[in-house]
């Protein structure tokens, strides 16, 4: 059976991509991103998505993507911050090696801002932010074996913490 060697999950603006990318480079093995796996199957970009089919229709193309990636890929995951919003992607899950990169609401809010390439932030990032993490944190915490912690880390420092912590 195939499976990710690393699944990362967390908010966005935790550094999921540049962390897995690192990740990657240092286990010698391919990385994958289930936003990147979407924009390039629809041939659009999240906000575009978003935009043109609403959300509910992007959650399901999410929780495809992610079922998908999971089944066929040995390398290091990424999911998108709300992947894990869905039941079904939550029992697939179960037994990876997955790390939740954590961020605080305020470095959240410093390193994304105002983002309109970010859909859910788009109106009062703070607030917005506030909310989002409160519906979604003990969900991340559901699906990870690890946590790490990237306020004040640096994306090296946040990869070696993730390797140190799964033991890899
Ligand atoms: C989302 C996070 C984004 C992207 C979409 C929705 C979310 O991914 O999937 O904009 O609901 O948190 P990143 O976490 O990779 O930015």
């Amino acid at each position: 059976m195939t499976a990710p060697v690393i699944v990362l999950v967390g908010p966005m603006g935790a550094g999921k991509s540049t962390v897995g990318e690192l990740l990657a480079q240092r286990l010698g093995v391919p990385y994958r991103d289930t936003d990147a796996d979407i924009v390039a199957a629809q041939g659009r970009e999240i906000a575009d998505l978003f935009v043109d089919e609403g959300e509910a229709r992007f959650r399901e193309l999410e929780r495809a993507a992610v079922r998908e990636a999971v089944a066929g890929h040995t390398g290091v995951l990424a999911l998108g911050g709300g992947a894990i919003l869905d039941d079904s992607t939550r029992a697939l899950l179960t037994g990876l090696p997955v790390a939740y990169l954590s961020l605080d609401v305020e470095e959240a809010v410093r390193r994304t801002g105002l983002n309109q390439a970010r859909p859910l932030l788009s109106v009062n990032p703070r607030r917005q932010w506030r909310e989002l993490m409160d519906a979604r944190r003990h969900l991340y915490t559901e699906v990870a074996r690890v946590t790490v912690a990237t306020d004040a880390r640096t994306p090296e420092e946040v990869a070696q913490a993730v390797l140190d912590a799964l033991e890899l």
